[in-house]
């Protein structure tokens, strides 16, 4: 689906943004003695040093929470002004209540929608452009939009083909109606291939092998991942959602100030970044410090790149993402 220009509708714009990282490192050297690893190759295949690991008393709307009030106050808002609440995640405290219930309720907003949303690492995207369109109707004013994980309960911490990846973190923002040309969302588009679910999945808890003594004794209770393939997939989808983003609002490459990726791996964005022709400086990197923290890495690195003035109010920026579904997506944002 493909939102580009909504001539009858209102412009939204991204009003502020917030993010949270747990305090706890998990370092490449801590992983060695877990796994037969090493931290050369690690960086060398994933570019990745360390990741956050959420405290024992720490869930999924804990780290939502701090991120969202962060969101809040710096779209000039308070929490009563919400209008409804998405929480991208597939780490919720539980499968119900949602987590944004939860945090509907810590954070004391009004009894406003609150649901969660299971895209995978699409989620933040999946959740920004649907929050995009309820507002450009006028049906709401402000939404709070969340990526938010705790992946380290669901890694498997024996298989060193997927623990050196993923981290927990949280980010959030604010979207309102647009006030002038200068700040608004351009162009959204998300999709799904649910053919290719088996790639990434955590085949265990659900109501196709509910939590059993057997199915924790065959650890189906983590995440299961064919990285190989997904790396392919990943890289060709990357460089095709960018370039259908740009066509779609006629606009070229070199419009784009930053490119913020779903921070999956060092290899993949490199790779997609090469074969888009866009400079390394123009792409948006974290991973070396969160990992992946799946629908939190693009919010975390907007609130990131926005506080450390990597992007100014106006600047053209492209948010792409791929991931377990699978599903993909994009945002090309007038920030
Ligand atoms: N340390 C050392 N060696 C490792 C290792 C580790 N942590 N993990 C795998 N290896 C080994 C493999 O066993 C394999 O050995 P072999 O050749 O003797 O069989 C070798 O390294 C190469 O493995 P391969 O899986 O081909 O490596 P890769 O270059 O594709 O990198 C990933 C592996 C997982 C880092 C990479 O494929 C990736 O990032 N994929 C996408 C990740 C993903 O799905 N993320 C979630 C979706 S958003």
């Amino acid at each position: 689906m493909n939102v580009s220009s909504m001539p009858t509708l209102r412009k939204v714009k991204i009003a502020g943004t917030g993010s949270y990282l747990p305090e706890k490192r998990l370092t490449n050297a801590d992983l060695e003695k877990l796994v037969e690893t090493n931290d050369e190759w690690i960086v060398q295949r994933t570019g990745m040093h360390e990741r956050r690991v959420a405290a024992d008393d720490q869930a999924t709307s804990d780290l939502a929470l701090e991120a969202s009030k962060k969101a809040i106050e710096s779209a000039g808002l308070t929490a009563q002004d919400i209008d409804m609440i998405m929480v991208g995640t597939v780490t919720p405290d539980t499968v119900f209540p949602s987590t944004a219930c939860i945090l509907q309720h810590k954070l004391g907003a009004r009894m406003v929608p609150a649901f969660d949303l299971a895209a995978a690492c699409s989620g933040f995207i999946y959740a920004l452009s649907m929050a995009r369109t309820q507002i450009a109707s006028g049906a709401m004013n402000n939404i709070l939009v969340v990526g938010a994980e705790v992946l380290t309960r669901v890694t498997n911490y024996e298989d060193r083909g997927s623990c050196i990846l993923f981290g927990d973190g949280a980010g959030a923002a604010v979207l309102t109606p647009a006030t002038d040309e200068t700040s608004y969302i351009v162009d959204t588009h998300m999709a799904a291939d649910g053919s290719g679910g088996e790639m990434l999945i955590l085949p265990g808890g659900g109501s196709r092998h509910p939590a059993t003594h057997e199915t924790i004794d065959q650890k189906m209770h983590y995440m299961v991942i064919h990285g190989r393939a997904v790396f392919k997939e990943a890289v060709s989808t990357i460089v095709r959602l960018v370039d259908e983003s740009l066509t779609r609002c006629h606009l070229q490459r070199e419009d784009i100030k930053m490119v913020i990726p779903h921070q999956m791996n060092a290899r993949i964005i490199e790779s997609a970044a090469s074969r888009l022709d866009i400079p390394m400086d123009k792409i948006f990197i974290n991973l070396d410090k969160y990992g992946n923290t799946s629908a939190a890495t693009i919010p975390i690195a907007l609130d990131e790149a926005a506080r450390q003035g990597v992007i100014q109010r106006g600047d053209l920026i492209a948010l792409v993402t791929f991931g377990g579904g699978l599903t993909w997506g994009s945002s090309l944002i007038r920030y």
